[in-house]
């Protein structure tokens, strides 16, 4: 049986700008463009699965459709777990965006911490979510954003057919060079 959110996520993937979407700080320059609203609650994890996955092979990006699902859940459970530390009520956001070279995938919380890169680290726990996102993304980092209890949003970006291996990949925090989510 498919889960609830399949419904909400077919219906939000949408080809060029054929919807507002909310809370979103830079559309301009993706012509792809879906938004999903998530409650901080562990089942949000395979809703954003699935939307992330869904909207990519409705796109024809199906190349990408297992990183695209990889990242949003790496994404969503770090959100999930910060929004649910801080006690805050705010929903967890997805935002998936492509302009079929670069896709960009995109979670915002509420909580002012920010993530951190931890080095890998023999078999002490934890720490290997935003490795595992730096290894399939071209690229990822994180900002600010003040818009209805969101604070930030994190994002890592693929490019073509996923992963580069040119090693420009870089992910402590700010990225250096253009930032796809600009002011
Ligand atoms: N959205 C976020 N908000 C606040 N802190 C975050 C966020 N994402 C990551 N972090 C911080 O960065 C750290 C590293 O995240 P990472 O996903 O690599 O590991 P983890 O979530 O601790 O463990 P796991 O291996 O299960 O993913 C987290 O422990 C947390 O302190
Ligand atoms: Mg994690």
């Amino acid at each position: 049986m498919r889960p609830p959110c399949h419904l909400a996520a077919a219906r939000e993937a949408s080809r060029p700008d054929s919807r507002e979407h909310a809370v979103s700080p830079s559309r301009q320059g993706w012509p792809l463009q879906s938004y999903l609203e998530l409650a901080a609650l562990p089942s949000a994890v395979p809703c954003a699965r699935l939307h992330a996955r869904l909207v990519v092979a409705e796109w024809d990006l199906d190349a990408l459709s297992e990183t695209a699902e990889l990242i949003a859940s790496e994404l969503t459970t770090n959100a999930i777990t910060a929004t649910r530390s801080i006690g805050s009520v705010y929903p967890v956001r997805l935002w998936v965006q492509s302009d079929y070279s670069r896709t960009l995938i995109t979670v915002g919380d509420s909580s002012p911490d920010p993530p951190r890169r931890l080095g890998p680290a023999g078999d002490t726990e934890g720490g290997r979510g935003l490795l595992l996102v730096e290894a399939l993304s071209s690229r990822w980092g994180w900002h600010a954003i003040h818009q209805r209890g969101t604070t930030k949003a994190v994002w890592a970006e693929l490019r073509d057919g996923g992963a580069s291996m040119s090693g420009t990949t870089q992910g402590s925090g700010r990225v250096a060079g253009e930032d796809p989510w600009p002011g």
